[in-house]
């Protein structure tokens, strides 16, 4: 799928801008602090209806002002495809080809972005909740109906955490709760496991590219309750986890177990490489990550991910960089990079450039 034209109206610093794109490759070039990221977020917004920088939607609208407005066209299956978000500090709606929603849910699984930003790089040495984000939002995309099940389970996790910070937690509500954790911590589980195993296969095959079959590279679903194939079975144990856990969490006032915990484990040859890779394989294996997660998106949804570099190349050695550029021949790309350097230049496909100024755009 590819985006066509963008239109934002305070939108961080942009007051008011309309920019239409090519639908190979785009380069956003401009010094620090003009735009670039901002623009890539806007793009990306579109497909999660969050911000891959902040959790605050509000730190989005244009200073000063009490409203942002993003739309953007697409063509998607070779449809036109309209996405709008409208976000004052009290209400936020996706507007759809002109149908209005206000639920996440309704807006999962229409935009594909990959972002790839130099924080992506750590994604294999960070804590387990970046690990957990790439696999929520990849199921976002893949599967709408997984999303609708973790707001159930988070819901259940809040409630739960609530009556553990009382000073006499009722039990009876703790089972209710402990109950309603168990059902859609199982569903939100089983997903995982799947995508986990599909991501496996292949993150194993792009690392073998980039290392010349050096790296065999294996990603494992790392649930702290077990992982059973069995929902039922799941359920269960997630509900005896939970149980033998309650003294504990009333004591501590929080839920320590649970798939709120779960984790990838991401080893190169066998060795953990959170704990003992060196720098050049967590990036190594962060790049294979991203380019198993392109693959995937296009193997179940028929679709090419908007691929979105910010800022990244500059951090990739050369061989890198080429790993990363020939690989994704059929996405549409968006390059921010404050230095168009000739090194880059060599290897980037035809495109059109787009100079970041202020919040204008050229
Ligand atoms: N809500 C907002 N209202 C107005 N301006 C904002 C808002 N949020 C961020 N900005 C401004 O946007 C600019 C940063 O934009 P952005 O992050 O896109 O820069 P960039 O071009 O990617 O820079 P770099 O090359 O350093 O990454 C800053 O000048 C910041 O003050
Ligand atoms: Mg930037």
């Amino acid at each position: 799928m590819i985006i066509n034209a963008i239109e934002l109206t305070n939108f961080r610093n942009y007051a008011g801008a309309a920019v239409s794109f090519d639908p190979a490759a785009n380069i956003v070039t401009g010094r620090n602090g003009q735009g670039k990221t901002n623009l890539l977020e806007a793009i990306y917004l579109m497909s999660l209806g969050k911000s891959f920088r902040t959790l605050k939607d509000e730190e989005m609208i244009r200073f000063g002002e009490d409203f942002f407005r993003i739309a953007g066209s697409f063509t998607k299956g070779g449809e036109a495809l309209a996405v709008e978000i409208r976000e004052s500090r009290r209400e936020k709606k996706f507007i759809l080809d002109g149908a209005e929603h206000r639920r996440y849910a309704d807006l999962a699984g229409h935009v594909y972005t990959v972002i790839f930003s130099p924080e992506d790089l750590r994604i294999v040495k960070e804590n387990p909740d970046k690990r957990r984000k790439f696999m929520d939002r990849e199921l976002f995309f893949l599967k709408p109906l997984y999303y609708v099940e973790l707001v159930r389970y988070r819901k259940a996790l809040r409630n739960r955490n609530a009556v553990l910070r009382e000073p006499n937690p009722n039990e009876d509500l703790l089972s209710i709760y402990e109950e309603q954790l168990a059902e859609s911590g199982a569903r939100v589980m089983r997903e995982r496991a799947a995508f986990t195993e599909k991501l496996d296969a292949r993150a194993r095959e792009t690392q073998e590219n980039i290392t010349s079959g050096a790296e065999r590279l294996t990603v494992a679903y790392d649930a702290g309750v077990g992982f059973v194939a069995d929902e039922q079975e799941q359920a269960r144990l997630i509900r005896e986890a939970l149980a033998q856990s309650r003294e504990k969490d009333i004591r501590n006032r929080i839920t320590s177990t649970g798939p709120h915990k779960d984790d990838l484990k991401i080893c190169a040859n066998g060795i953990d490489l959170r704990k003992y890779g060196s720098q050049g394989q967590h990036r190594t294996a962060a790049l294979s990550l991203k380019l198993a997660e392109l693959s995937l998106i296009k193997e179940e949804t028929g679709e090419d991910a908007i691929l979105l570099l910010d800022d990244v190349l500059s951090e990739l050695d050369e061989d890198r960089q080429k790993q990363l550029i020939s690989s994704f021949e059929s996405n549409q790309l968006f390059i921010s990079t404050a230095e168009l350097t000739d090194n880059l230049l060599r290897h980037l496909p035809a495109g059109k450039t787009h100079c970041v100024s202020e919040g204008r755009i050229v």
